[in-house]
């Protein structure tokens, strides 16, 4: 069978193709048949080498986010039997409760072993199973993305209805966000660098899209779509190019969910925080229990993950590539043969 492995880092260069033998699922292991992976802007980081929080594995298999089904289970396996339809959860040992440092060497695709290979021996607690309505594609969309999307805007962000969220540009997270924001009833007002990604935003029921390249003061725009008071909610992805803004653009009391830094990482000023008594909290994706009630949600609302692009595995390098271009609306996916 064929497999990813992280060479030296520093550019796609890094990313080759192997040949490994089949591996064998030991007591409470299971070996998945994957089907689908989906990069994330980690993936990115990972690869380019400026992912500095937790050491990496020299000839780790890369990428997080995947689905596929149980091809054999190890003895004493209970949660799963062959032909079980699942997806891999982010931080393997993070099942519920509060993340513990500990935890962190357990997330997928860097420290531990990833997904990007065509079988994968993983505990069978570190798995939760996929909406019956999604492929495999699909629903590889779900374990970094959709779950930080989850959690920042409904775990620490509890949004409610006729509440106003806020999305910063439409990759993975950002657009999960928007799409449980819809469904949670609340008003979205979505962000994009591109004019052709706006349309895009409008025909998935986003009406209120600022333009952050041609409108900068994007948070003055929010406070007057919201007649002055501010949005109750920011996901936000952009770090110092937009947490001063992103909190500029909350209302009194309101909540940023503090998830990425893709314009550098950010400076504030207390006082922002404290003379609106806003909060923030920092988002770490999520845990088993967060991925099996956001699948609940999805399943209940039958939600359609935005999709990009669909790449061949011989073809990783260009998904990674395709990626790191910000051409994508959405997620861009590689599919196992
Ligand atoms: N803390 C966590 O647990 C966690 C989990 C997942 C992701 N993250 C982080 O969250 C961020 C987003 O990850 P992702 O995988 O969703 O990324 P992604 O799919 O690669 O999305 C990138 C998109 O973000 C938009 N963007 C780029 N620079 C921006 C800026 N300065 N302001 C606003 N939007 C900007 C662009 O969209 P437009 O072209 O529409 O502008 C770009 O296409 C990354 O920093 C990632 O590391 C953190």
């Amino acid at each position: 069978m064929r497999i990813y492995q992280l060479g030296k880092l520093g550019s796609l260069d890094g990313l080759k193709i192997t040949e490994a033998a089949i591996p064998q699922p030991g007591p409470s292991q299971v070996r998945v048949r994957m089907r689908a992976c989906a990069l994330n802007h980690r993936d990115l980081n990972i690869i380019f080498g400026t992912y500095t929080s937790v050491p990496l594995k020299p000839g780790a298999i890369p990428v997080s986010d995947g689905a596929g089904e149980i091809a054999a289970i190890g003895p004493g396996v209970t949660r799963w039997k062959v032909g079980d339809r699942v997806a891999p959860i982010f931080v393997q040992r993070w099942l519920g409760g509060d993340l513990k440092p500990e935890f962190m060497p357990s997330a997928l695709g860097g420290p531990s072993d990833g997904v990007l290979a065509e079988q994968i021996v993983l505990s069978e607690d570190g798995l939760v199973r996929i909406p019956t309505h999604m492929n495999f594609e699909q629903a590889a969309t779900l374990p970094c993305a959709a779950v930080t999307a989850w959690n920042a805007v409904h775990v620490q962000g509890k949004l409610q209805s006729g509440r106003t969220l806020v999305t910063l540009g439409t990759g993975g997270v950002s657009l999960f966000a928007a799409q449980f924001g819809m469904l949670a009833g609340a008003r979205v007002i979505a962000t994009t660098g591109s004019d052709e990604k706006a349309a895009r935003l409008r025909k998935l029921g986003i009406s209120d899209v600022i333009n952050y390249r041609s409108v900068p003061d994007w948070h003055v725009r929010v406070r007057e779509l919201t007649d002055g008071l501010g949005a109750d909610l920011v996901v936000e992805v952009g770090g110092s190019g937009s947490l001063a803004k992103s909190i500029a653009a909350l209302r009194h009391c309101g909540h940023v969910s503090a998830v990425g830094n893709l314009a550098g990482k950010a400076m504030i000023d207390p006082g922002t925080l404290f003379s609106k008594r806003a909060s923030m909290c920092g988002i770490q994706v999520g845990s088993r229990d967060m991925f099996e009630a956001m699948n609940r949600a999805i399943d209940v609302n039958k939600l359609q993950p935005v999709m990009d692009r669909v790449f061949d595995f011989t073809d990783a390098r260009a998904a990674y590539e395709y990626l790191a271009s910000e051409a994508h609306f959405g997620k861009v996916l590689i599919r196992v043969p």
